[in-house]
């Protein structure tokens, strides 16, 4: 297998931990089971699971083909493809938007790691006090960052890889042990019923339109991400079976992190659509009253983290690679400066769960500072960029130029080209189209 100057992975195990590493976070095990409560629970999961299928799934497939084909970050690719058009610009807001996600993400990321410490610290501080602490959230904040840039300036086989090939396997078995775990706890059964048995009556519009877009938050989708993972692929790997187990690891983890949160809830009494707080308010509660619930709490924190910093180093990585490509800097000195750019963006977050009055106001409708981030960035750019992304696939640098792509190293998928070539032409687009109109309802 060639070494180019640019990094490769290993092996395809490489690549589809370091993809799966990015997928699963804070979107699966955080916000998954607080949006799957407050949409009513199994309708939910079975609706996720079809958005999943039918739209993330061929969704992905673009960005693999595109980053194969042309070996380069997003902006890098479409330059290629359509020179001095204006296409680059979806390539830039991919990049754009890595930094933005990241400087909140990376807040969040700090409260877990925290929370791990808060778990053996009894009576310490209640979510609202811990988060409203500056020094406490900005010295977790830059932590996290600067373990995201430690792994990432150790580049792709040995930074990225190396480091997710260790985490992910260790995050899945304390997943099931976990599991394990609460479902022996008595009441919990009435969790798993919520969860599993689905009331087809309660799927509506925003049931639909709340699971698309979990669904590219959680497969890390719309800005380019996939494209640049799938640079370092070699050509002799099979993209279709690599993305699909990718999307079959991501959702596994989503279904067991409910699978923990669900019957723990219930057999703790407590109100699965709590929202956001949902993991940081309510769990460290259910865990409290549970017998040797202090380890249970520090095991799923560690977890949390490790599941966050799989993501935020592929966050990373995005900004890093267009460096890398298309200015020539350094890898080492690329990930520095992306470093503590993001870092800057990201402080007004950090001091925004009320450690700054007028960061922690609502700005727009009821999101301060961090939650309006997470809204213009984790939403609607994704959205738009994913919008995008699937019309210059299937219809500018084209279907069947794509098609050739995915079936390289993987002959099979020669049947499946058509199938795919009319998802990513009509259906993807509609379907995220119809998304960002529910996105402008908003406002
Ligand atoms: N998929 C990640 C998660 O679920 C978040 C993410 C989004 C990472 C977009 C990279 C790009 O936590």
């Amino acid at each position: 297998m060639s070494t180019g100057v640019r990094g490769q992975w290993s092996s395809k195990l490489g690549f589809i931990l370091a993809a799966a590493g990015s997928a699963i976070g804070l979107g699966n095990i955080w916000r998954f089971p607080y949006v799957t409560g407050e949409n009513g629970g199994a309708a939910f999961v079975f609706v996720y699971l079809a958005c999943v299928l039918v739209i993330g799934v061929p969704y992905m497939y673009a960005e693999l083909a595109l980053g194969r084909a042309v070996q380069k970050n997003p902006v890098g690719a479409i330059d290629r493809l359509r020179p001095n058009s204006s296409w680059i610009l979806v390539g830039v807001l991919g990049v754009v938007t890595g930094l933005f996600i990241l400087s909140y993400y990376a807040v969040i990321a700090g409260w877990t790691f925290g929370y791990i410490f808060k778990m053996v610290i009894p009576n310490w501080l209640t979510f609202g006090e811990f988060v409203s602490r500056p020094v406490l959230v900005i010295f977790l904040y830059t932590v996290f960052m600067l373990l995201t840039i430690f792994v990432v300036h150790g580049g792709i086989r040995g930074g990225i890889e190396r480091w997710t090939t260790i985490l992910m396997p260790v995050m899945f078995f304390l997943l099931l042990g976990l599991i394990v775990y609460v479902n022996f706890l008595p009441g919990s059964g009435k969790g798993l019923a919520f969860y599993l048995a689905p009331d087809f009556s309660k799927i509506t519009g925003k049931v639909i339109l709340s699971a698309l877009g979990q669904a590219f938050f959680s497969l890390s989708l719309g800005m380019g991400l996939m494209v640049t993972y799938a640079s370092y692929i070699s050509k002799e790997d099979n993209l279709v079976s690599s993305g699909l187990f990718v999307a079959l690891a991501d959702t596994a983890i989503a279904i067991m992190a409910g699978l923990i949160i669900f019957p723990a809830l219930f057999a703790m009494g407590q109100d699965p659509a709590a929202g956001p707080g949902l993991v940081f308010n309510v769990l460290p509660a259910v865990f409290e009253h549970m017998p040797g619930g202090t380890v249970v709490g520090v095991v799923f924190f560690v977890l949390l983290s490790i599941a966050a910093l799989t993501s935020t180093i592929s966050l990373l990585e995005v900004p890093t690679a267009y460096l890398v490509d298309n200015r020539g800097t350094a890898r080492k000195v690329a990930v520095w400066i992306v470093g503590i750019l993001v870092f800057l963006l990201g402080l007004p977050s950090a001091l925004s769960q009320g450690a700054v009055s007028w960061l922690s106001q609502p700005i727009v409708g009821d999101m301060e500072f961090l939650s309006l981030m997470d809204f213009l960035f984790g939403n609607i750019s994704l959205a738009v960029g994913a919008l995008f992304l699937s019309i210059f696939v299937g219809w500018v640098w084209g279907a069947t130029n794509a098609s050739e792509e995915l079936a390289t190293g993987n002959p099979k998928f020669k049947k499946w080209a058509p199938l795919w070539s009319f998802l990513i032409r009509f259906i993807c687009p509609a379907s995220i189209f119809i998304i960002l109109l529910n996105l402008f309802k908003f406002f």
